[in-house]
């Protein structure tokens, strides 16, 4: 049992090439810069727009700005055991294929359903934003709103019209292959930063260095929304806001805004040469990210004093409304509508193909692994994003964004861990993107992830183990026993034992069985011995039927000689692929080491085409363990899998193109 939890997918297996070709491939549609654009579309959200404010308001005074970079930091480390680990195994699963390879079925099981917790919810929480950011904008731009209307528009909980259409809308597009550009990504997206920019800017103008004093204000006993840290815990302390706890304490929920980066990795499949691009394009985007979010911390907090800043109000468009900048309000709520859409989408594809890479491996059910008529992995999509309607409209979401960075930092602790242990398993994989410096940046992710983690509130905890054991009872259930790897391994026959034939009885007159795996034969299923068909009892054929084992032909045959040369029953095309034999194998060459009843040795001829009836098939011991048939490449047709010009402004980035 331990080690069917713990046995790991093999790399080679996770690769587009050998894993998911065939009906689970998704198509290259993304270059390096693209990747950046997606970075950024789904990194600068609701993250900048509105946490800044809030954290800067109730935890931080203008350290905020210390809070940013600390996260920032943090995010960088697990960038670059991402960027790593994504160059060695760039699959759609992401950390959860990383956790895989590196850890085992388990683990991975665990990476996955925390990426599942951190996407879900966040999709379901800067939906709801954007409800509230587009409401304000309706407002700020005098468009008028029934009553009836007004009530179900902007609501931080409870059913909400504008947070379920832009879900319902966005998942429309989704699951119907709807087209939607890269060049309508970049559109939104450069919109977004422009927006950005000028906040900067703009900020800058109306800079006031007193709104920087004091710098650190003073600790003090946090209010409502502080609830008490694992860390008060630990230590016995109450909760407290500013002072250098509450820098430390803000933090975490800042990781929100880099959320991001890390599903970029989710891309892989669908980029070209993706184990240098991949890197680069998640490393790219969050440098800007940083650069970008400190710039608007200074420029927010700069702008207006920590104490006049209204968590419930959007804190961006406030601070230019208070120092007589409204029109600037305004461009940062059409900054943030735009925005804010970017990211959910994002986030729903990331969590569409979370889905899709568990269910291809059975962890889920199957059929979300499967493309609908739209070319796209429509039920996955279905699914996953009817899930964060439900998440959206009945849990008051906007509380929970801690769940979201709990999810998220467990999925980096993991992947931080999974970089010494993949060095460690498979030294010889290649990895275009190596973190310099042996372990020291893992090591150093780990703890200082562990420490941000220490600072999220017990209740976050508490739902999280909640989450997780939720989790851990579907495994049991259902992936366990659905998992295709586990199945994989369970058809395989026990380690081939000593080849004991009986005497007198050659192995060539056993022609090999034809096995079946996933419910496919390789072949014909005959069993045709030099003396016509066999029709003895065939011990090895009953229950799942196998590959052919060593064990000595079925009863039923009669003495026969070893083949001679040329003899038609020795016929290469009836030879399974076997493999070089192993020690207590016959192969080319050896002098036979099974004895008659004689106990003496019988010389045993050289089989003149290679054939090695008792050697192990190459899937049975060591060597590479390919999948069943259906999990290997397909024949491609010509014209897929090609990588994007870019020129395409109807290419479809965001649906993945599957192969039938
Ligand atoms: N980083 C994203 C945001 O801030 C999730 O909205």
């Amino acid at each position: 049992m331990r080690n069917d939890l713990l046995r790991r997918l093999p790399v080679e297996q996770t690769t587009p090439q050998d894993y998911g070709g065939g009906r689970h491939r998704l198509r290259v549609v993304y270059r390096r810069r693209d990747l950046v654009i997606l970075g950024l579309g789904v990194m600068i959200g609701a993250g900048i727009f509105r946490i800044a404010g809030v954290q800067a308001a109730t935890m931080a005074g203008p350290a905020v700005i210390v809070s940013f970079v600390i996260a920032g930091v943090v995010c960088l480390l697990a960038a670059l055991c991402f960027a790593e680990l994504s160059s060695a195994v760039p699959v759609a699963g992401s950390a959860y294929s990383f956790g895989y390879v590196a850890f085992g079925e388990l683990w991975a099981w665990f990476i996955g359903w925390a990426l599942i917790l951190e996407l879900l919810l966040a999709a379901s929480v800067v939906a709801r934003a954007w409800s509230l950011i587009t409401a304000q904008t309706l407002h700020d731009f005098g468009v008028g709103v029934p009553s009836w209307l007004a009530g179900v528009i902007g609501q931080e909980r409870g059913f909400d019209m504008l947070a379920l259409g832009i879900l319902m809308l966005l998942i429309g597009v989704l699951a119907t292959g709807g087209r939607l550009g890269l060049r309508t990504l970049w559109f939104m997206v450069l919109a977004k930063l422009i927006v950005i920019g000028l906040v900067i800017a703009g900020g800058l103008r109306f800079f006031d260095a007193g709104n920087l004093r004091p710098f650190v204000p003073d600790e003090r006993p946090a209010g409502a929304g502080g609830g008490q840290t694992v860390l008060d815990a630990l230590l016995g302390g109450t909760p407290q806001a500013f002072g250098v706890w509450g820098i430390l304490a803000a933090a975490p929920p800042i990781v929100f805004a880099y959320i991001g980066f890390d599903l970029i990795a989710t891309s892989a499949e669908e980029t070209e040469d993706a184990p240098r691009n991949v890197p680069r394009g998640m490393l790219a985007s969050l440098g800007i990210a940083i650069v970008l979010y400190l710039g608007v911390a200074v420029a927010l907090v700069g702008m207006i004093s920590y104490r006049e800043l209204d968590p419930a109000r959007a804190p961006l468009a406030q601070a230019f409304t208070e120092v007589g900048g409204e029109s600037m309000g305004r461009v940062i709520d059409i900054g943030a509508v735009l925005g804010l859409t970017t990211v959910i989408l994002v986030l729903l594809v990331s969590l569409t193909r979370v889905v899709f890479s568990m269910a291809r491996d059975g962890l889920l059910p199957s059929g979300l692994a499967t493309i609908g008529r739209y070319q796209v992995p429509s039920r996955a999509t279905l699914v996953a994003g009817g899930a964060a309607i439900v998440l959206s409209q009945t849990v008051n979401v906007l509380t929970l964004e801690q769940m979201v960075v709990i999810g998220t930092l467990f999925a980096f602790l993991a992947v931080s861990a999974a970089v010494p242990a993949l060095r460690r398993a498979r030294p010889d994989l290649e990895r275009p993107f190596r973190v310099r410096g042996g372990l020291t940046v893992p090591l150093l992710a780990i703890v200082a992830i562990g420490w941000l983690m220490l600072n999220l509130q017990v209740r976050t905890w508490s739902y999280f183990g909640l989450w997780m054991l939720g989790g851990l009872l579907l495994y049991l259930a259902y992936g366990r026993r659905h998992s295709r790897l586990r199945q994989y391994h369970d058809r395989q026959p026990p380690a081939a034992p000593q080849p004991a034939p009986p005497p007198d009885r050659s192995p060539f007159n056993v022609p090999p069985v034809t096995p079946r795996v996933g419910g496919r034969p390789y072949g014909r299923e005959q069993h045709r011995s030099g003396s016509g068909t066999h029709s003895g009892p065939q011990p090895y054929l009953q229950g799942k039927a196998r590959p052919h084992v060593p064990g000595g032909p079925p009863a039923g045959h009669g003495d026969q000689p070893y083949p001679e040369h040329g003899d038609r029953r020795h016929s290469q095309q009836a030879a399974p692929p076997y493999s070089q034999g192993g020690p207590g194998h016959y192969s080319r060459g050896e002098t036979g080491t099974y004895s008659q009843n004689t106990g003496q040795p019988r010389p045993r001829r050289e089989d003149p085409q290679g054939y090695r009836p008792w050697g192990p098939r190459p899937y049975i011991q060591g060597g590479a363990v390919p999948y069943p048939e259906e999990w290997t490449p397909q024949p491609q047709r010509p014209d897929e899998d090609r990588p994007s010009t870019g020129e395409d402004p109807d290419e479809r980035w965001h649906g993945g193109h599957h192969r039938r």
